[in-house]
């Protein structure tokens, strides 16, 4: 079996995980890597559809509900995409993977974190990234920006409590395991951003 790089890129919703992920995936070609991107919920038609059932629930869907239907998605995605272009050699850039479960369904709904994790890795059949990539930034000076920039959505009806708690989780998670998870501050410009992302790649051995 050939041996792929599996890379998933998490953050709060607006820290700018979309715009960095086709730059790295663009630095990554020219580096002369096959590389796959695909995101979380998401990445294959089933997915897909389960990403717009999920992200279209109402807010008070219960977790339980909500963290079975990401999981079915991760499940299918892991088996139809994520694996098989592993198999194959290839880099898989995935924008957001089990890190955002444990923050999103364990941090901050509730549900206990060794459940979320036997969960996790009964949908991934235990696959976990080699290397995440955190893009970090407080989310009032994001809001300032989005508001700046006139963009409305998820992040507004969230509220500035639940994507701090958000960000709260993902900080535990990096400094637990500082060897995997690498925090890049998001709220730099679109170019220092991939520059640190870059550096962190090369320092990879990419
Ligand atoms: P995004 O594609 O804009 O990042 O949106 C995906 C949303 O889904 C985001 O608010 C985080 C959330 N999410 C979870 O709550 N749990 C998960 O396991 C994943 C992958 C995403």
């Amino acid at each position: 079996m050939k041996k792929g790089r599996f890379i998933t890129m998490e953050g709060v919703d607006g820290s700018g995980k979309t715009t960095q992920l086709q730059l790295t995936a663009r630095y990554l070609l020219d580096c002369g890597y096959e590389v796959v991107t695909t995101r979380e919920p998401g990445g294959t038609k089933l997915a897909e559809r389960i990403r717009n059932i999920v992200l279209d629930a109402d807010a008070a869907v219960n977790p339980r509900t909500e963290i079975l239907l990401y999981l079915a998605a991760r499940a299918e995605h892991v088996e139809k995409v994520i694996r098989p272009a592993l198999e194959a050699g290839k880099v898989v850039l995935c924008d957001r993977f089990a890190d955002s479960t444990l923050v999103y369904q364990g941090f901050v709904r509730g549900i206990e974190m060794d459940k979320v994790k036997a969960l996790c890795e009964l949908a991934t059949d235990a696959l976990q990234p080699e290397l995440t990539i955190l893009l970090d930034a407080a989310p009032e000076a994001l809001l300032q920006r989005r508001a700046d920039r006139g963009v409305k959505d998820r992040f507004e009806q969230e509220g500035l409590d639940f994507q701090k708690k958000v960000r709260e989780g993902f900080l535990l998670l990096a400094n637990a395991d500082p060897v995997r998870v690498k925090k890049v501050n998001a709220l730099q410009n679109t170019e220092a951003v991939q520059a640190d992302i870059q550096k962190i790649l090369k320092d990879e051995g990419f």
